[in-house]
């Protein structure tokens, strides 16, 4: 994470701040913020929405999402936190903007000129170019930042048009697509093993890496957000936004340092690298009782799963498969990325598949895990796996920082290299098409399982391993 020495005061206006985003993520990651001494010195949190919400009531729904999304609230930081929380209450794409541009002048007349102007859009992707638009006829963008959250773009065509539509006022240093994804402790661990060890710096290579899997499974439904994900489906809510960016993680060629432009250069031109999807190597699946659910359109053509097989087209690894997969209500919840190895040539054969595994756990603090071939202790000799876990956690003893915690760190201190760039994602949208305008049936799985048989062909000859 970037020092910063002393970062400049910062408004930050949280749109949406009182939707589902908000009280899950923003709130409680800001509110650590806060308790890790990671905020600037002096701070506003302008939270904006529509419902008429008092003053009052705001500090407390901020209360109430910290109660029933963490962190632990101790009595000292939140008594010095609520007092700087405000609300405006308006529609400020409809004329109801004058409450929040009546904070942000106080906020201003507070914090001094020096203080940096933030804008979290934790509102429906439909909604970023009213908004962005809204923040330049209010003189709301010189010298702010504006935080977007994924997908950033539906489809080629949309993502065209509000990549434009952004930068007809903002320059792109102020602008943060952000992937929380990218965020995840273990993510980062992907670079850092590699470029910091020796042993996986040589093997990070088609000359020893079989297949890539990224394999995201998770147990929960959708029924809590039904309309949302019904309009987004598990390819934009996943596959070519978490999924893809991870993937670029292990992909990139080494960047000239580590420091934020050279990574983010690194991560985001390795996309254009990716080849479109075959839709013939891409599995949509709905689970059964889907259209059943409140806010699903009965003939919802939503897919709830979907497993791809991506080519990445550059000399380190042409002929590697990338298999990805994730899907609602599946058998088993887990994040995790695994690097299959080649078996050495040499005397031995008939070794254990799959034998020797480089594995990122993602999910909660994260862990680094190696499984190995090894001899089963006695006379003869049989061989037998072994896996060697790394809990993050156990690094240093420190644990490890929420990567929604780490993403606001970044914007409040202007570290850009875990955002997303606009020629990444214009690839992104292009890879994804064939699988986006896909006229294709979707295919039923029974809740529980693992998603429709026909995903477990594309993992051929490994089978996926967490379970198919
Ligand atoms: C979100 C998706 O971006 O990521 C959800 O919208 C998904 O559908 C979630 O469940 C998974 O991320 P996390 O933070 O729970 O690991």
């Amino acid at each position: 994470m970037a020092a910063d020495a002393a970062p400049p005061p910062a408004i930050f206006v949280l749109f949406g701040a009182t939707g589902d985003l908000a009280r899950r993520m923003v709130l409680p990651a800001f509110y650590s913020l806060a308790e890790q001494g990671l905020l600037p010195a002096d701070w506003r949190l302008i939270g904006s929405g529509r419902g008429e919400v008092s003053q009052e009531e705001f500090v407390r729904s901020v209360r109430q999402s910290l109660a029933d999304f963490g962190p632990p609230v101790r009595s000292r930081t939140w008594s010095q936190f609520r007092k700087r929380l405000r609300f405006a209450a308006g529609d400020f794409t409809s004329g109801g903007h004058g409450a929040l541009l009546a904070e942000i002048a106080d906020a201003r007349r507070e914090l001094g000129a020096r203080a940096q102007l933030i804008h979290y859009l934790a509102i429906p992707p439909q909604a970023f170019i009213d908004i962005t638009r809204s923040l330049a006829d209010h003189g709301l963008t010189e010298g702010a930042r504006v935080v977007y959250e994924k997908p950033f773009g539906t489809s080629r065509a949309t993502f065209r048009q509000l990549d434009r539509a952004v930068h007809r006022v903002l320059d792109e240093s102020q602008v943060y697509r952000i992937d929380h994804f990218l965020g995840k402790e273990a993510t980062q661990d992907l670079h850092v093993l590699r470029f910091a060890n020796g042993v996986f710096a040589a093997m990070w290579s088609r000359e020893h890496v079989r297949a890539v899997q990224i394999d995201c499974p998770e147990t929960l439904g959708v029924a809590d957000r039904a309309d949302f994900y019904d309009h987004t489906g598990a390819v934009l809510d996943m596959l070519v936004t978490h999924l893809f960016q991870v993937a670029a993680e292990v992909a990139m060629e080494p960047p000239a340092s580590l420091a934020p432009a050279d990574l983010q250069a690194a991560r985001e031109s390795i996309i254009g690298r990716f080849r479109p999807l075959d839709p013939a190597e891409v599995v949509r699946g709905q689970f059964e009782g889907y259209r059943d659910l409140d806010g699903v359109a009965r003939n919802s053509r939503t897919e709830t799963f979907v497993a791809a097989r991506l080519w990445v087209d550059t000399p380190r690894w042409r002929g590697v498969p990338f298999l990805l997969r994730t899907g609602k209500r599946l058998h088993r919840t887990h994040q995790s990325v695994s690097l299959i190895l080649r078996d050495p040539a040499g005397p031995l054969t008939a070794l254990p598949r799959p034998g020797n595994v480089l594995r990122l756990s993602l999910d909660g603090s994260g862990a680094i895990e190696l499984r190995m071939v090894a001899k089963a202790p006695g006379v003869g000799l049989t061989l037998d796996t072994a896996t060697a876990s790394v809990p993050v956690s156990a690094i240093d003893d420190t644990p490890p920082l929420p990567p929604y915690v780490r993403l606001i760190h970044d914007v409040l201190s202007g570290d850009r290299s875990l955002v997303t760039r606009p020629d990444g994602l214009a690839h992104v949208w292009k890879v994804a098409e064939p699988v986006l305008t896909a006229t294709g049936r979707l295919k039923p799985y029974a809740p529980g399982s693992w998603g429709p048989a026909a995903a477990a062909k594309l993992a051929a000859p490994d089978g996926w391993l967490l379970g198919q």
